[in-house]
């Protein structure tokens, strides 16, 4: 055998030995039943001591690549795989990364309930298809078309296509270097490259509680320690975030600060103020998800937390999947070149760029005026749809209580006294209505007292049936309620015969 030894190398001499002498063996160049030198041989050829070479060969032994024996000395095994070999297809559940396993369970169910046929939606995040915009939509393919087709089937830069990057940058970022946008497959691919880029497993990543469960499912693959801090009226409980800091070191803090899914809250100026204050102090990197800024209805615009950002610490996250089309799938990170730069690659990773076509049509939309114009009629559209599911529900649910958003697509609803989102859930299946459970958006199995109710996806007429069919089911599960409690009540005061 020919092995060579390189006392150069920081790796010790056994170690070096035996990988050769490993990839010899796996690789058939030493077949089974090979013999390989005694030790005292090898070591001599090698110019090393006997000892280092029974060293390795006891390692290749207990790997169960070569076995001993009396007179025959140290023969290369036959392969172990071969000798146990029987037909079957691969373990998959075995071969699935474990930490994944309770992930898997949540966003297919979820994604189920979105799409039952026939029910009416107030589960869905997205906007309503009858507000897409779809004759801006072909009249800019068309154009495209016959200006120059070719472009929607190029590859692109990884960081994105230019001209869209740069109308970002300058349109909806306020004027920062196109250098700092990275455009991403969604919004939630951002979040996902965060986690893979930036989260080691046993990290700590702070999020809002309750927050998007995109968000913590991400964070939790990468193997993050997550703690949730309070969040409603006024954005994160910074009280509670400042004393955690001066506990511990997260890796990142996870926020969205204007119309937060699912509260439908915004912080303030003095808020974003002190929460950007913290974080220069104790120097954490913040995301921030504005997936939801950009469709505000009523009430003053407030700055983004990257436009405040003095100290760097800020990652901001947009999309179009809420102010355009969620199929089209084109989102932005928008971030010092720094960060940027180190993305670019991990998305690389992923899928080399995102898909010409879309980021081409995006494009062309933003600059002919549709997506300003579009936003307008939407947002004046699902003020609409807020005030009227507000109506409803106040006629419909009684006992229910909220807070109206100023912006987004959803109500954040406390379910009256003692009924549950799942029971209610249940019974309005069962009405033909659909909506998303308090639960999935917290860490601890809070939130079971609330529910997420879509205003967004689903047209007046079906929006109104949908409150009322929520209304009937929610009688439902009161009574029931009721009547399980005055059994309880009867049976205690009932006399012992
Ligand atoms: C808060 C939040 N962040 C991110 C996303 C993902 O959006 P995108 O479609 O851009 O991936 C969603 C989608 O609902 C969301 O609600």
């Amino acid at each position: 055998v020919d092995l060579k030894v390189d006392r150069s190398l920081e790796t010790p001499i056994h170690v070096q030995i035996a990988s050769q002498i490993r990839e010899l063996i796996l690789t058939r160049q030493l077949p089974e039943g090979q013999r390989l030198p005694p030790s005292r041989l090898l070591g001599r050829q090698l110019g090393v001591h006997r000892s280092t070479i029974l060293q390795v060969y006891n390692r290749l032994w207990s790997e169960g690549l070569i076995e001993g024996h009396v007179g025959r000395g140290t023969i290369v095994r036959k392969p172990r795989r071969e000798r146990e070999a029987g037909k079957a297809s691969p373990s998959w559940n075995a071969l699935f990364a474990s930490r994944l396993e309770s992930l898997a369970v949540e966003l297919p169910e979820l994604a189920r309930l979105l799409n039952r046929s026939g029910v009416i939606s107030l589960a869905a995040g997205f906007p309503a298809p009858d507000l897409y915009p779809l004759e801006g939509f072909s009249g800019a393919v068309r154009y495209i078309l016959d200006r120059n087709p070719a472009e929607l089937v190029q590859p692109c830069d990884v960081e994105g296509y230019l001209p869209l990057r740069t109308w970002i940058a300058g349109n909806i970022m306020g004027g920062i270097p196109t250098r700092e946008v990275l455009i991403l497959s969604g919004s939630q691919q951002g979040l996902s490259l965060l986690g893979q880029a930036l989260v080691e497993p046993g990290d700590t990543v702070v999020v809002e509680s309750p927050t998007y469960l995109g968000a913590l499912q991400v964070f939790k693959a990468a193997g993050a320690r997550l703690i949730g801090v309070p969040a409603g009226d006024g954005g994160i409980d910074l009280d509670i975030l400042e004393n955690l800091l001066q506990r511990i070191q997260p890796k990142l803090l996870y926020v969205q600060p204007t119309f937060q899914n699912p509260t439908g809250c915004s912080m303030g100026l003095e808020g974003r103020r002190r929460l950007l204050d913290l974080a220069g102090r104790y120097r954490i990197p913040i995301v921030e998800d504005d997936t939801y800024g950009l469709l505000r209805y009523e009430g003053e615009t407030l700055p983004t937390l990257r436009s405040l950002d003095q100290y760097g610490c800020v990652l901001h996250l947009g999309t179009f999947s809420k102010i355009l089309f969620p199929g089209l799938r084109v989102a932005w990170l928008s971030a010092p070149v720094q960060v940027i730069e180190r993305l670019a690659p991990t998305k690389g990773m992923v899928d080399l760029f995102t898909n010409t076509p879309s980021q081409v049509i995006a494009s062309e939309l933003c600059s002919r005026g549709l997506l300003h114009s579009h936003l307008e009629e939407a947002k004046s559209e699902y003020q609409r749809r807020r005030d009227l599911m507000a109506t409803a529900l106040a006629r419909e649910c009684p006992g229910m209580d909220w807070l109206l958003p100023h912006g987004g697509c959803s109500i954040w609803c406390r379910l009256p006294g003692g009924v549950s989102g799942r029971d209610l859930l249940r019974e309005a299946l069962s009405e033909g209505v659909s909506f998303v459970t308090g639960e999935i958006f917290y860490l601890d199995g809070r939130g079971k007292d609330h529910i997420r109710l879509s205003f967004a996806s689903e047209p007046p007429n079906r929006l109104e049936e949908g409150v009322r069919r929520l209304g009937k089911a929610l009688r439902r599960v009161q009574s029931e309620a009721d009547r399980a409690r005055s059994f309880a009540t009867e049976g205690f005061n009932r006399p012992i015969v």
